[in-house]
């Protein structure tokens, strides 16, 4: 199989690092962003760029784009990894806490890929991976303006997807349920400054039963990369690539609900066409 050239943000630790030493391995060449420009631990290679990204700094982003396509010529593949939660009611969270969220993991997404469209277009041909979260489809109290984020780079995929299929490229958005890395650390995740106590038991029990997992979650960051690299090579690579046993059943118990309230209300949808 030809030497693919992958782009991936956020390789420090987590998923991105197991995907960047998974590609490595496989004899791809990676060009990994890390928010400093520092060498990840463990990843040494000869394959491996590494380019520095901050995921708010939209100058940065579109200066880091355009060496990471000078380094080889092209991208082959540009993964949108780095991210982090905020957990909080929404109530409690606060609009800078809000901003700064969408930021990194919406904001940030959308100016890389913006950034790389014109070149892919010129190459006719590219994939454009998108790690979301199981949130962003079903989406649990706690969470809810992460799950905003990542709802909205799947919205924002499914267009782009339809948007970019004659020019040769793909789009994936990965839904992966919990993931032992360090997600839910406090060296990751951060919670809104404020909390307000009428949500102990809605938000407030659903932060705690999360923050517990942590170091205890199902799913494996490397078994994790080999399913997003095999997804890639496909001839028919996936819209949406779910990872995890847990992320399944919250998208059909999500699918259900919807099912349900189609069914349950289409005398009511059907009521709004003019009638003649
Ligand atoms: N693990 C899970 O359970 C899970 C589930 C669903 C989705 N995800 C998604 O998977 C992706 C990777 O998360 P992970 O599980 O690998 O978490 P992680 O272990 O906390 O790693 C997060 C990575 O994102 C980088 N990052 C965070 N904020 C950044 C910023 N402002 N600018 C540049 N880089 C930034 C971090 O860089 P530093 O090392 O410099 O902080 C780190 O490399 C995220 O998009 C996350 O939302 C994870």
């Amino acid at each position: 199989m030809a030497q693919k050239v992958w782009f991936m943000t956020g390789i420090a630790r987590g998923l991105g690092h197991a995907l960047a030493k998974a590609v490595l391995a496989r004899g791809d060449l990676v060009i990994g962003t890390t928010r400093h420009g520092e060498q990840p631990a463990g990843l040494a290679a000869d394959n491996l760029t590494i380019l520095p990204l901050e995921m708010t700094d939209r100058k940065q982003i579109v200066c880091t784009a355009a060496a990471a396509f000078a380094r080889h010529g092209r991208l082959d593949v540009i993964v949108n990894n780095a991210g982090y939660g905020l957990l909080g009611s929404i109530e409690a969270s606060t609009l800078d806490e809000a901003d700064h969220v969408f930021a990194v993991n919406f904001f940030g997404p959308l100016a890389l890929i913006r950034a790389a469209l014109p070149r892919l277009r010129e190459q006719q041909c590219g994939h454009i991976v998108n790690i979301s979260s199981i949130a962003g489809i079903a989406p649990t109290p706690g969470a809810g303006l992460y799950a905003a984020t990542k709802s909205a780079l799947d919205g924002m995929s499914y267009s782009l997807a339809q948007e970019v299929a004659p020019f040769g490229i793909w789009v994936t958005v990965v839904n992966p349920g919990s993931f032992r890395t360090e997600f839910l650390s406090t060296r990751s995740v951060l919670r809104t400054s404020r909390s307000i106590d009428d949500y102990a038991v809605t938000s407030g029990r659903a932060v705690d039963g999360l923050l517990t997992r942590d170091g205890q979650q199902l799913g494996d960051p490397d078994r994790g990369a080999t399913a997003i690299m095999e997804a890639v090579e496909s001839d028919e690579p996936p819209l949406n690539l779910l990872l995890g046993s847990d992320a399944l059943d919250r998208a059909r118990g999500r699918l259900d609900r919807f099912e349900e309230d189609l069914t349950r209300w289409e005398r009511l949808t059907l009521s709004t066409d003019f009638t003649a």
